[in-house]
């Protein structure tokens, strides 16, 4: 495809949010068409989508939390990021399939194998070009959050036992596809952060 794919991952207060707006901003700086876009919620159905599997109070079973991250992520590929790419595009992305292996594998219910099959079944296979990871301690993404003074979702709300097997599930996934991945540590200062971010980015924009 003629585009560049782009997910950044990482547990939540890992500080995804102020690295994408400084990526789009520069690549937008040197004209190129972004398209800036997350999971859950990218498109109209997985507003829909998102307000389930995020806010609904009560249990909603493992296999079927998975599936609806899966239905949100292939909508979104297939409506939105697959036509951006074609046009050729750069694609932002806020998560993508890493995280349901990475969250919804660290419940120890799924097989995390099975869970990033139904993903790839689900965009028939699309991968991204580069995968940033910001890598931070839970304590230290809690505590963050804790500063935000703001309500939790479903999956925030968890013990920081669940948020330190997101985090190392997240980083044998980036040790399995090294070329894929680019592991940041994300208590560097933005700025340091920023540039390792360009630089990689500068080799795949060639
Ligand atoms: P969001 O507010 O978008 O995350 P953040 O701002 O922390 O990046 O919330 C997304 C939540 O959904 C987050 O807790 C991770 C979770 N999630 C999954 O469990 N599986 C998935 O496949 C995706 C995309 C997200």
């Amino acid at each position: 495809m003629a585009g560049i794919f782009l997910t950044f991952e990482g547990g939540d207060g890992s500080g995804k949010t102020t690295q994408i707006n400084r990526l789009v901003a520069w690549l937008e700086s040197r004209g190129q068409t972004v398209v800036l876009t997350r999971e859950p919620g990218g498109t109209d159905l997985g507003v829909e989508l998102r307000n389930l599997v995020m806010h609904r109070k009560g249990f909603i079973a493992p296999r079927a939390e998975a599936l609806l991250y899966a239905a949100d992520r292939s909508h979104h590929i297939h409506t939105l990021v697959r036509p951006a790419l074609e046009r050729g595009d750069i694609v932002v992305q806020d998560r993508y399939l890493d995280s349901s292996v990475a969250y919804q594998g660290a419940g120890r219910v799924l097989d995390p194998d099975e869970v990033r099959e139904l993903s790839l079944w689900g965009t028939e296979r699309l991968m991204p070009d580069l995968t940033v990871l910001l890598d931070v301690p839970a304590s230290v993404a809690k505590a963050r959050q804790a500063a935000e003074d703001r309500d939790y979702d479903r999956l925030e709300a968890e013990a920081e036992d669940f948020h330190t097997r997101v985090r190392e599930s997240y980083l044998a996934l980036a040790e399995a596809e090294p070329e894929r991945f680019l592991v940041v540590n994300g208590e560097s200062p933005i700025e340091e952060i920023h540039q390792v971010i360009i630089t990689r980015v500068s080799d795949l924009l060639g």
